[in-house]
């Protein structure tokens, strides 16, 4: 899909709004990153070689800069000591990377983040027990901040997350798949982790219980847009961009969006063709080519991008309330930011 990813007029203004977001909360994020550093210690030596080797390999920080700008869109100021915003996010981003660890492993992925993933090099026990060891690390600096509130709505992505995972392993290769189990998918392992870090940040910042409501609907849209547009792009994206191979979905026998709405499109042959291909390790590139040419003919990843439109403008709606701020429109931005990834 080309049109997928070639296009540099738009990718510019996608480098934009995450430029931006890096500008606006760089003071704190390096708060962050030196507390994600000193929380990956430990006496045994696997433990920060092998999360750093993750966490140090470029992920783009999207949902600790959330949680961050969510935080100072009320205050600038908060208490010396302990600030809970930056401690949040260190968590969340911790949350994150344990899930990846454990992702790779349950989808048998090869490359993440441009490099081998972390179980191609330690292997698959290695990466499930430091993924626990990071969720364990993000509890307890959770804890330390004392707040029961963001503790609980974190704890609770976690649960979300787990589920949402297991669900689309339950789902795997199954062809009835449909669009509202799919939407539930997504919306639990992806967008109630975005939820949670707006939210979190909103709490950190003072926000009272509507604006926190607000920026949380802002990160759950936000994130089902991400989801959507990541699933377009292992159809439709460039390996190199992307940090990770496309075609896993369907050798996975993922019940993605795209496919469900492919088997939909699909005559006898072209649905045998895809049946056949998906769940299938050994799929050969050639296959997966007709199903991507089948997908351009029937405009599905246009379809699959349409979705995360309608995402993205309830994200932006969800700031209307919000009082305006420079942070604010960047948050609108960003939204965008989600969509251009796909262009
Ligand atoms: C990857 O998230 C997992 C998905 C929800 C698709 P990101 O694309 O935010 O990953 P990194 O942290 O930047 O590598
Ligand atoms: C990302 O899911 C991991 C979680 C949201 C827990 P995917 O499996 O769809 O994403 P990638 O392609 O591995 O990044
Ligand atoms: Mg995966
Ligand atoms: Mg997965």
């Amino acid at each position: 899909m080309q049109e997928y990813s070639d296009n540099n007029k738009t990718s510019k203004a996608t480098d934009n709004a995450l430029e931006k977001l890096i500008k606006a909360t760089k003071a704190d994020m390096d708060e962050v990153n030196s507390l994600i550093l000193s929380r990956t210690n430990s006496h045994v030596d696997m433990v920060p070689e092998l999360a750093q080797y993750l966490i140090q390999s470029g992920g783009k920080r999207l949902r600790p800069m959330l949680t961050i700008a969510c935080a100072n869109m009320f205050t600038q100021n908060q208490k010396m000591g302990l600030k809970k915003s930056v401690y949040f996010a260190a968590a969340v981003e911790f949350m994150h990377n344990a899930t990846l660890l454990h992702d790779d492993v349950v989808d048998e992925s090869n490359m993440r983040r441009n490099k081998p993933a972390a179980r191609i090099i330690w292997g698959n026990q290695a990466s499930i027990l430091v993924g626990d060891f990071l969720l364990g690390q993000a509890f307890l600096m959770m804890v330390e901040t004392g707040d029961i509130e963001a503790l609980k709505v974190l704890s609770k992505a976690a649960t979300i997350i787990a589920e949402g995972e297991v669900f689309q392993l339950a789902k795997i290769k199954d062809i009835n798949t449909s669009v509202k189990e799919y939407d539930l998918i997504i919306r639990s392992k992806t967008a109630a982790l975005f939820e949670a870090a707006t939210k979190v940040g909103a709490m950190a910042g003072g926000a009272d219980v509507s604006s926190y409501q607000s920026l949380g609907l802002y990160g759950s849209e936000l994130g089902r847009a991400f989801q959507l547009v990541d699933d377009a792009l292992d159809y439709g994206g460039v390996k190199g961009v992307l940090g990770k191979n496309t075609g896993d979905d369907l050798r996975e026998g993922k019940m993605s969006l795209p496919i469900i709405l492919a088997l939909k499109k699909a005559n006898r042959s072209e649905k045998k063709l895809i049946i056949s291909a998906l769940g299938d390790q050994n799929c050969k590139e050639e296959i997966l080519e007709k199903i991507i040419k089948f997908m351009q003919k029937e405009q599905i990843l246009q379809s699959v991008i349409k979705e995360a439109e309608k995402s993205v403008i309830k994200a932006k709606d969800a700031l209307k309330n919000l009082p305006a701020s420079s942070l604010k429109n960047l948050l609108g931005e960003v939204a965008d930011f989600c969509l251009l990834r796909a262009y």
